[in-house]
């Protein structure tokens, strides 16, 4: 039975890979370590709570004798690291806490995991330590071209610079200790459970409420979007068969302006829930600072190496998603009372 140490698995992502993995392999064991910052939700993870093989621990990733107490109760297999402050906005905002938990609580994880697992002057070959990063450390392209592995990280956000600093620092454990690691690189995600903070919860919930729909700049700035679960999957196979020392992008081909995807979503309410929504609704407001104008990923080594592909295209998976805000009503107005409304106060004061 391999035991995984899931770091940040009460957020959007890790939350969806904890039961994607608990509802695919039965010989696992999962510990979810998780500071529950006001991005972690216990009731993300209801389905699976009772789950003889989950285990749940509150606690920060910079802390050494929280993460050392679980290493000397568990024989840890994998660290999947997730935890991580993940929103730019609030990293223009405060950047320290982003460089304190992206940064020093990698090499927590990193130091701790090489205490434990390196015997003599190597490492047994069945651990793994995954960064779980962004296509953000790239910084921003012009209108031609993806990102791939051996491109130049080039980050403009405090968030971004600090995720590609872990990287470096991931990359290091490999080139100077021959550490077990892989760093994933993944494009934006969508799905169930993402906080509200984030472009499409945030599109859906203010249409759930006919608040104004805020754009920032003119709009044309480009993500590229895959469905969480595609994301989980491809992760999966990195532990499982990712060359050691490697860094894989994750991606699914599917750029779309910031303004396509607020009238998409727009036109499903207008069609299959409330006629009166629109795009009167829509409101451009003052562009982010330093804001990366188009992201794309070459997902090919990934694809070619690991024989990953994405299942869900994007207008499949946007349906999906509404939908799932829709029936969970109840979950977004638990996690948007309380700290969500001072922060989307201050953030959209002019509208
Ligand atoms: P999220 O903000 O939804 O969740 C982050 C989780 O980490 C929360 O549960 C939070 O409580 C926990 N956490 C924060 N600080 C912690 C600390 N010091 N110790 C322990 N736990 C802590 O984030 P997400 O969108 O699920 O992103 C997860 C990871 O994936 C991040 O590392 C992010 O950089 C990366 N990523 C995200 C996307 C995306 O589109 N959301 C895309 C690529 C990569
Ligand atoms: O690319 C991967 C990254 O995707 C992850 O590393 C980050 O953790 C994740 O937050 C996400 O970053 P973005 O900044 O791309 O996502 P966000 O949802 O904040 O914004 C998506 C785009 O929408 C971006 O161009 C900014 C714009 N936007 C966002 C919000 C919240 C708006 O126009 N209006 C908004 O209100």
């Amino acid at each position: 039975m391999k035991t995984y140490l899931v770091t940040g698995g009460s957020g959007f992502i890790g939350s969806n890979f904890i039961i994607y993995m608990l509802n695919k392999y039965n010989n696992i064991k999962i510990i979810n370590l998780d500071k529950l910052t006001y991005a972690g939700n216990l009731e993300n993870l209801k389905t699976i709570e009772n789950y003889p093989n989950y285990i749940f621990v509150q606690a920060d990733i910079c802390d050494r004798y929280a993460v050392e107490n679980l290493f000397e109760e568990f024989n840890i297999d994998y660290i999947v690291n997730f935890a991580a402050e993940s929103h730019v906005d609030r990293s223009i905002q405060e950047p320290e806490v982003f460089i304190k938990t992206n940064v020093l609580g990698t090499v927590n994880l990193l130091n701790v995991a090489k205490n434990y697992w390196k015997i003599g002057d190597t490492f047994t070959e069945d651990k793994k330590y995954i960064q779980v990063s962004t296509d953000e450390v790239y910084g921003s392209l012009g209108e031609n071209g993806y990102f791939i592995e051996s491109t130049s990280v080039n980050p403009h956000s405090p968030y971004s610079a600090s995720k590609a600093s872990a990287d470096l620092i991931v990359k290091s454990y490999y080139d100077t200790y021959k550490m077990p690691i892989n760093i994933t690189r993944c494009s934006n995600n969508y799905g169930p459970y993402q906080f509200p903070e984030k472009l499409i919860p945030l599109i859906i919930n203010n249409c759930l409420n006919k608040k104004l729909l805020p754009i920032y700049g003119d709009g044309l700035n480009i993500r590229d979007w895959i469905y969480v679960d595609d994301h989980c999957k491809a992760i999966d196979m990195v532990i499982n068969d990712g060359k050691f020392g490697e860094v894989y992008n994750i991606g699914g081909h599917n750029e779309r302006t910031n303004i396509h995807i607020v009238k998409t979503i727009i036109s499903y309410f207008k069609e299959n829930i409330d006629s009166s929504i629109s795009e009167s609704l829509i409101k451009y407001v003052e562009d982010r600072k330093g804001h990366d104008r188009r992201y794309a990923i070459d997902p090919a080594k990934i694809k070619d190496e690991l024989d990953w592909y994405p299942e869900t295209n994007f207008e499949e998976g946007i349906d999906k998603t509404i939908q799932w805000y829709l029936e969970n009503k109840g979950w977004m107005k638990n996690i948007t009372s309380g700290e969500y409304q001072k922060y989307y106060e201050k953030m959209y004061e002019s509208i």
